[in-house]
């Protein structure tokens, strides 16, 4: 059966952890042909920095190569309805587009977005779903209801911070912030997902409860806490949280609550600008370690001082992207995969 990287749900913290460590000597030697003569298709509903560089850039570091495909702009736009009558703007169906691009690469990896009109229509993550059902080859999510590529990034940067491979018994507070736009739950359920898998004491800090994750993420976090010996609680005391942490990492998302009405929702985000990460905050943790995803508005998310700060692990985070997914790359389709 064909092995897909959707959700690090799938995957064993063993598992993950054998990525990483391959991600680490390919860190070291960077130069490794395990991708020659193989092709990866990078299909991109949505705009992207880091996940299309790093993804392009380690193919070619690995000796494959990268095709980049914008589906309705440089690429036909693609229907994922099953039986219906396409008479609206998509070209083709993901059963074509599946199949055929699985006849020409060795990998797909796929980034879609929710929508932001219907939660209940856009958790069902039907694009990478269908594209795992149709396609021949391994498909890898680049962002779409979680970002499991990067998890394996976020817990590479706090292995090195820490020294250790254990990060058990860390008190990791994962900060809701401010943003003008509701934002995708994709890192939040991620990072909740992999803390915990990780065996941190995690706290879900956010303005009230209208601001908690979907409730398939909050279980996996309650039911990877209760594996790991971790925990997983969620908080609206800001100071409490703070105080005493290892770790902090700040996103911003949109309340599930409001899912496509978003005005009702702009002026509860709006009396929350508060939870903005900055020195005073920071300055009650344990020396903690600060991260982000990026990209962050400066000021917003977090204070210049937070962001440039010696414990900021925001730019190493980055940068372990291209490491980790060579080696996702290397284990998927690689010649020793
Ligand atoms: N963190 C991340 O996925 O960045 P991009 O949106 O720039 O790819």
């Amino acid at each position: 059966m064909t092995r897909h990287f959707i959700t690090t749900q799938d995957w064993s913290y063993d598992e993950l952890g054998a990525i990483l460590d391959h991600a680490a000597e390919l860190k070291a030697d960077p130069l490794q042909p395990l991708l020659a003569g193989k092709t990866i298709a990078l299909v991109f509903f949505n705009p992207s920095l880091r996940t299309r560089t790093s993804f392009e850039v380690g193919a070619w570091q690995m000796g494959g190569h990268a095709v980049v495909l914008e589906p309705g702009k440089a690429a036909w736009p693609i229907e994922f309805e099953v039986g219906t009558v396409m008479d609206d703007v998509a070209e083709e169906h993901v059963r074509e587009a599946a199949r055929v691009l699985s006849r020409y690469c060795d990998l797909i990896a796929v980034r879609c977005f929710p929508k932001f009109q219907d939660w209940s229509v856009d958790r069902q993550d039907t694009v990478i779903r269908a594209f795992a059902q149709h396609a021949d080859v391994p498909v890898v999510n680049m962002e779409t209801i979680s970002h499991p590529c990067q998890e394996l990034a976020h817990l590479m940067a706090l292995r090195e911070h820490f020294g250790t491979c254990d990060l058990k018994g860390k008190k990791y507070v994962l900060t809701w912030t401010y943003h003008p736009k509701p934002l995708n739950t994709a890192v939040a359920n991620s990072a909740a997902m992999i803390a915990t898998k990780a065996g941190m004491d995690v706290t879900l800090l956010c303005p009230d409860e209208r601001y908690r994750l979907d409730e398939r993420y909050m279980d996996y976090a309650a039911s990877n806490a209760a594996e790991s010996g971790g925990s997983f609680a969620v908080s609206h005391d800001i100071d409490a949280a703070y105080s005493g942490a290892d770790v902090v990492y700040a996103k911003s998302w949109g309340a599930l609550p409001f899912f496509g009405k978003w005005e009702e929702e702009k002026p509860i985000r709006d009396a929350n600008k508060h939870f903005i990460v900055d020195e005073r905050k920071m300055g009650l943790t344990n020396n903690a370690a600060f991260s982000h995803c990026l990209p962050a508005r400066r000021n917003i998310k977090a204070t210049d001082a937070v962001m440039d700060s010696p414990n900021s692990l925001i730019i190493e985070e980055a940068e372990n992207r291209l490491h980790v997914q060579k080696a996702l790359m290397a284990a998927l389709a690689g010649s020793g995969g």
